[in-house]
């Protein structure tokens, strides 16, 4: 059984958004798994489990809070009710200044141009490149065009960010995520969009042991896993190259620069949008300890 819990409010409000946004976040739930809800007044955000333990848990949490004006609500659900409802309402959209994403099950409906179009297939409402964590990161893969040869992506879920590196020129491209769903779908995504990943591989970066390093690493997880993985991340860029970090909520800011902002390791950029950061850096090989191959 499915359990589907949503976190509600009366009249639409995107700072009750993104704090409930964070709050599930930092309960450990993957922003995959988090679909914002949008109907007349009403807005909230839900998500979908399938472990009751994890549910009572969250509750728990949510009651600690205290939030005031939240409304709670649990349903016992059909998985197939929601994992294709949602598809119906997205169409085509420009996701950076050039490329545009085409849902696969619209296809029938555009001329797609290959140097500018993306075709994705998922079955989760994340990854389709609608939430702001991945549109500001592939703004940063389309700005640092040319900067890039080889592109490690990390906690790729379709895949599109490493779809759009190859786009954009990488001639090799590691991706991984921890994941298998996420993997075959990211496969199948590569196919449609005629690209290939040098390595697609289920596996968690904590556990990751192939070492390499890399023009552009990109990372799009939860802001306590970067924090975590911020020596290993750093290790795997090539020296004077880049670092892409997104994820990151505004609460989170602060406490991700001072963690990662080092003499190993530049600041060059943020970007925002809707509450949510994306960090580039450059890593600068004086100071950092030469990956042992
Ligand atoms: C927020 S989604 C980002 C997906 C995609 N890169 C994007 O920007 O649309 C995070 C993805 O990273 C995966 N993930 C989370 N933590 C990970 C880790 N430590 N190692 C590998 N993959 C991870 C999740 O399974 C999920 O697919």
């Amino acid at each position: 059984m499915t359990y589907k819990l949503s976190l509600l409010y009366n009249v639409y409000d995107q700072v009750m958004t993104e704090i409930l946004f964070c709050f599930l976040q930092n309960t450990g739930i993957d922003l995959t798994n988090i679909i914002e809800q949008r109907s007349g007044d009403a807005s909230g955000l839900c998500f979908f489990c399938e472990d009751k333990d994890a549910v009572n848990n969250i509750l728990k949490e949510i009651n600690k809070k205290n939030l005031k004006d939240v409304k709670v609500k649990i349903e016992q659900i059909q998985k197939k009710d929601w994992q294709e409802k949602w598809k119906e309402n997205l169409e085509a959209f420009k996701i950076t200044k050039k490329l545009r994403v085409i849902p696969f099950w619209h296809l029938y409906k555009y001329k797609i141009n290959k140097a500018e179009d993306i075709i994705i297939d998922t079955t989760s409402s994340f990854g389709m490149g609608t939430h702001p964590t991945t549109q500001l990161m592939s703004e940063f893969i389309e700005e640092l065009k040319g900067q890039y040869e080889d592109v490690f992506d990390i906690g790729t879920g379709t895949g599109m960010l490493a779809i759009i590196a190859k786009k954009y020129g990488a001639k090799k491209c590691w991706a991984i995520d921890i994941d298998k769903k996420s993997v075959l779908i990211a496969k199948k995504n590569m196919q449609i969009n005629a690209c290939k990943s040098e390595l697609l591989k289920c596996c968690s970066f904590e556990n990751f042991n192939k070492k390499d390093q890399f023009d552009l690493v990109i990372a799009n997880i939860l802001t306590k896993d970067l924090l975590n993985l911020r020596d290993k991340l750093i290790e795997y860029v090539k020296s004077k190259k880049y670092l892409v970090l997104s994820g990151i909520h505004d609460d989170n800011y602060d406490e991700l620069r001072k963690y990662f902002d080092g003499e190993e390791i530049t600041h060059i950029k943020t970007k925002k949008k809707n509450n949510w950061c994306a960090v580039l850096y450059r890593v600068d090989s004086v100071f950092k300890e030469k990956v042992k191959r």
